[in-house]
């Protein structure tokens, strides 16, 4: 008999080992593949790992760096100022000793305040270390105790305000004058009288005016309300004095066009210049009626972070 098998049983016997063989095959695969993932999961934690150690090691070198960018002197200053200081974005080197002079007079004053305040000047008596007026002719000027325009500046531009607005011949720059115009006209709409009542002032009217009060209250007293010849923001055409047509100007403040001008003068680049608030640094006492254009920008800015002096925000700010 042939004992070979037959073909057709052959054929299925082959074709089970193959199946066999298939899903040996697969597990293997399986098999692979899973230690193929763990492994590489297992190396990306190592990445991981290392990313931040070679992170650590960055970070500690940075401070080894800003370490060494002191000398020792250097270190036992910033460290009067509690090592923050330097990190503020308006710090200056050259006022360090300065800082740290006031700081020592005001020891509760927050540093960041310290060095804006210093910057500004206020460790110095009003009229000393007087320098001239950063940014002339332009809307960001700087006119205070400290900073002056001097004898011979007179603006560019000065142009006069519409009749409807002012009490005769009243002017103050284009571009001031153009927003007055809009400001007193919207507050008009609302049934408001905003009117301007002193403006441009030159030199040599600013130093009569100057001198009358100081003839009538004393020079200490007349510092208080009123700026030296050279130091008032009204030379710079930037500046408007207002009332109401109603009541006197120095009465402006109990008005309901105060209030309103509070709510609505950034909107036409104006800002109440001198308050309770921030007489420490303008050296004028409260003065409701005076407004000075610094454009809308600014005039928004200092409005929405509560910014109480021109000072602070140019210092914050415009300093170079
Ligand atoms: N009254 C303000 C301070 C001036 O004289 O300019
Ligand atoms: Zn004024």
């Amino acid at each position: 008999m042939n004992k070979r098998k037959h073909p057709k049983r052959r054929r299925k016997h082959l074709g089970f080992i193959k199946l066999i063989l298939t899903i040996i095959f697969i597990i293997l695969l399986i098999y692979l593949f899973k230690l193929g993932a763990n492994t590489m999961f297992k190396k990306d934690d190592t990445n991981t790992k290392n990313d931040n150690n070679e992170q650590e090691v960055v970070n500690k070198k940075e401070e080894d760096k800003e370490e060494e960018k002191y000398t020792k002197e250097e270190k036992e200053q910033l460290e009067k100022l509690d090592y923050v200081n330097e990190k503020i974005d308006y710090f200056k080197w050259e006022n360090i000793d300065r800082y740290i002079k006031y700081k020592e007079k005001n020891p509760t004053i927050d540093n960041k305040k310290i060095v804006l305040y210093v910057n500004i000047g206020i460790d110095n008596n009003f009229y000393t270390n007087t320098d001239t007026s950063p940014d002339q002719h332009t809307n960001t000027v700087l006119v205070n105790k400290y900073y002056y325009v001097g004898e011979k500046y007179v603006p560019k531009n000065l142009v006069s305000i519409d009749s409807k607005y002012q009490s005769g011949g009243k002017k103050l720059t284009r571009e001031a004058v153009e927003a007055f115009n809009k400001m007193a006209s919207a507050a008009k709409e609302e049934g408001y009288t905003i009117r301007a009542v002193s403006t441009y002032r030159s030199y040599s009217y600013q130093n009569t005016l100057y001198n009358n009060y100081a003839n009538r209250d004393g020079y200490e007293n007349a510092d208080t309300y009123s700026a030296r010849p050279g130091y008032s923001e009204h030379q710079t055409g930037l500046a408007v004095d207002v009332d109401n047509a109603k009541i006197s100007y120095t009465s402006f403040g109990q008005t309901k066009e105060f209030a309103w001008m509070k709510e609505n003068a950034h909107k036409y680049g104006y800002i109440l210049r001198y308050t309770k608030e921030n007489e420490f640094i303008t050296g004028y006492m409260n003065e409701p009626w005076h407004y000075r254009y610094v454009g809308v920008e600014i005039a928004t800015k200092m409005k929405n972070e509560n910014i109480s002096s021109y000072e602070e925000y140019y210092f914050m700010y415009l300093d170079k």
